[in-house]
């Protein structure tokens, strides 16, 4: 069984690290157009499975999309990241052209394989693989919800100095400063937080959160990978593991949340056909706000990539 990396940059080389590491494959596959880069990052991937024992093969190409082919599933990690001063929004011209094209190999190569998004924007970056590949909703989706919720998990750890294995939270919307994470819905060994940490911590927690993403672009001078790999990986064990894991994972709405052909991101159940079903919760008014504030900035940035691809 095989999964397919596209970008071995920083993020993708970090999501094929994990998924041979778990041995979620017994092939992945790595694909950039930087001559070398992918065959360099996977050999030596490939040379640390003796120290750390695992046997997953991993495999690179430059821009031969033939190595990558029969893949289950495919996470997509190519384009430009962030650098200090610029929104993901920025990024949307040179990577919707560079997503295009990727998916557009990728179908050809592997017409059955489950697309996971990672290039940013996401949630439009998202909607660019969906128009391309043709697909049902629940093949292509876009990786956000679990970094976003990691980090508010994290901080909240680190806050009230318990194991980040017992924070269980839901975060939802687009992926950036309009993301909305929901304390309600958030619970530490089955506690509700709020019982556990007083409120103006908690709301100082979830502003944190909403520019997470900038606080390490501003720290690195470009964006995250360790956790963004591994939350792409755990998507893709979900997948071809047939888990049924619950994740806020971004999907094109259908009706949902009383939103149509938005992607955003939603708790979902993910198995062996993607995207199994997306849970809707009972949200109260203010939830409710929040999550049209970002359905509409979404919406926003959809309507650029239309403009772009008319
Ligand atoms: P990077 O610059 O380290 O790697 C990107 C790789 O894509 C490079 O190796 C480049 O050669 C390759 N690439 C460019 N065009 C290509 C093409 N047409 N075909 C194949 N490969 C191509 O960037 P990094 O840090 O790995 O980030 C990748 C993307 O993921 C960025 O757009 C970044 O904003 C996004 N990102 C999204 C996150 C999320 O939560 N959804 C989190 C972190 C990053
Ligand atoms: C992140 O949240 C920049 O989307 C990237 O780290």
């Amino acid at each position: 069984m095989k999964i397919t990396v596209v970008g071995a940059g920083n993020v993708g080389a970090t999501c094929a690290d994990v998924l041979a590491t778990r041995e979620v494959a017994n092939e992945v596959v790595v694909v950039d157009i930087k001559e070398g880069l992918a065959e360099g990052k996977s050999l030596d991937i490939w040379q640390k499975a003796p120290i750390n024992l695992y046997d997953s093969r991993t495999i690179g190409a430059t821009n031969d999309y033939s190595k990558s082919a029969g893949s289950e599933v495919v996470v997509i990690t190519s384009g430009l990241p962030r650098k200090p001063g610029m929104s993901r929004d920025d990024l949307i011209e040179t990577n919707a052209g560079i997503v295009k094209s990727v998916t557009e190999n990728v179908i050809q190569h592997s017409p059955d394989a489950i697309i996971i998004v990672v290039s940013n924007p996401l949630d439009v970056m998202t909607y660019q693989a969906h128009l391309t590949a043709g697909k049902s909703r629940n093949q292509v989706m876009g990786m956000a919800g679990i970094l976003d919720t990691a980090r508010y998990r994290a901080f909240l750890a680190e806050a009230m100095n318990v194991s980040p294995k017992d924070i269980q939270a839901v975060l939802m919307g687009g992926h950036g400063d309009t993301m909305v994470p929901l304390p309600r819905y958030t619970t530490v060994g089955g506690i509700p937080v709020t019982e556990l940490i007083e409120a103006d911590k908690l709301n100082a927690i979830i502003d944190r959160t909403k520019v997470g993403g900038g606080e390490l672009v501003k720290l690195m001078g470009t964006s995250a990978w360790y956790a963004p790999g591994s939350a792409a990986a755990q998507m893709a064990e979900a997948i071809v593991r047939d888990q049924r894991r619950v994740f806020p994972v971004c999907t094109r709405l259908e009706g949902e949340y009383g939103i149509d052909g938005v992607y955003l991101g939603v708790p979902v159940i993910l198995g062996k056909n993607g995207i199994e079903k997306v849970i809707e919760l009972d949200l109260n008014d203010d939830e409710k706000a929040l999550l049209e504030t970002s359905r509409g900035h979404v919406k926003e940035v959809m309507e650029v990539l239309d403009r772009l691809n008319s």
